[in-house]
């Protein structure tokens, strides 16, 4: 077994991960043989997957600030942050209101690790990592550290950036996303990223075939389907849309936004 295969403290990396492919598209530097193999069979499917990882990353930091500029919200409960990058949330919010606080939770070990060493925060706002499954929303709102880092009596943003098409509907992700809707008070937020076939359904059904066999998950799905995540959730105008047309600022004006085939939008719960 080569180094790059080891297992690395109670990560196998011998099999692909979602978020170690995640940032390999993003550039980064913490994946392995797996990941890269992976990453390069989706992208054969779809040459631009990076470009689109690129620009889900950048509607992170758009839905960030709007939330925290705009919508006055100080606590964020970010499930599926990744390896930590440039531009987290804790960071897009903390620069517009040093007093944000930021619990991220994710399943994977790598990202807990670099999260521990990177996602200190700062002195004023608060950054607090858990591990657990968005499959166990019960075991996430039971965690110590949610209590300890979100005050329910003051609105929070749920973001929900590309992670909800690791689940079929049999895993029923819309309930999962209501309970956890539930638990925070009116005013709180849900932001949600995630694929869809609707701009090219076969070369997304190549990519998605390659997941598969590599024993990733993947559901892309169409514009109702994502907007169903909203029910009961009041739509931020424009609605969900392709990513590039959520809210653009200058970095993506006149960019063509059916060549990123993602849907986004930011909804409130009253
Ligand atoms: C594509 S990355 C998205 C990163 C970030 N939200 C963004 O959009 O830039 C997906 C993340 O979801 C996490 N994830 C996947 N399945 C999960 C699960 N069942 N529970 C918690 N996290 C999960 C992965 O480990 C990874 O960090």
């Amino acid at each position: 077994m080569s180094s790059d295969t080891a297992p690395f403290g109670d990560i196998d990396t011998s099999v692909p991960h979602s978020a170690r492919v995640y940032d390999y598209w993003l550039g980064g530097k913490d994946n392995f043989a797996a990941d890269r193999a992976l990453g390069d069979a989706m992208v054969q499917a779809i040459p631009t997957l990076p470009v689109m990882a690129r620009a889900n990353r950048a509607f992170l930091g758009r839905a960030v600030r709007y939330l925290a500029a705009e919508a006055g919200i100080r606590q964020f409960l970010d499930i599926g942050p990744g390896i930590p990058t440039a531009g987290n949330t804790h960071e897009v919010a903390q620069e517009i209101a040093p007093d944000a606080r930021v619990l991220y939770v994710d399943h994977d070990p790598l990202v807990l690790a670099h999260a521990r060493a990177l996602m200190t925060g700062n002195s004023k706002g608060q950054t607090e990592f858990i591990m657990a499954d968005f499959l166990e929303p019960e075991k996430i709102l039971g965690e110590p550290a949610f209590a300890r880092t979100l005050d329910l009596n003051q609105p929070v943003a749920l973001m929900l950036v590309a992670i909800l098409m690791y689940f079929h509907d049999s895993d029923d992700p819309q309930g999962i996303v209501k309970t956890l809707l539930d638990a925070l008070p009116s005013g709180s937020y849900l932001a949600v990223s995630h694929p869809t076939a609707d701009f090219d359904p076969v070369a997304v059904r190549a990519a998605v075939d390659a997941a598969t066999a590599a024993g990733i998950t993947l559901v892309p799905r169409d514009r109702a389907g994502v907007e169903a995540f909203f029910d009961g959730v009041e739509l931020v105008e424009p609605g969900v849309v392709p990513l590039l047309a959520w809210h653009p600022d200058e970095s993506i004006a006149g960019e063509d936004p059916d060549t990123v085939w993602y849907y986004g939008g930011v909804g409130r719960k009253p």
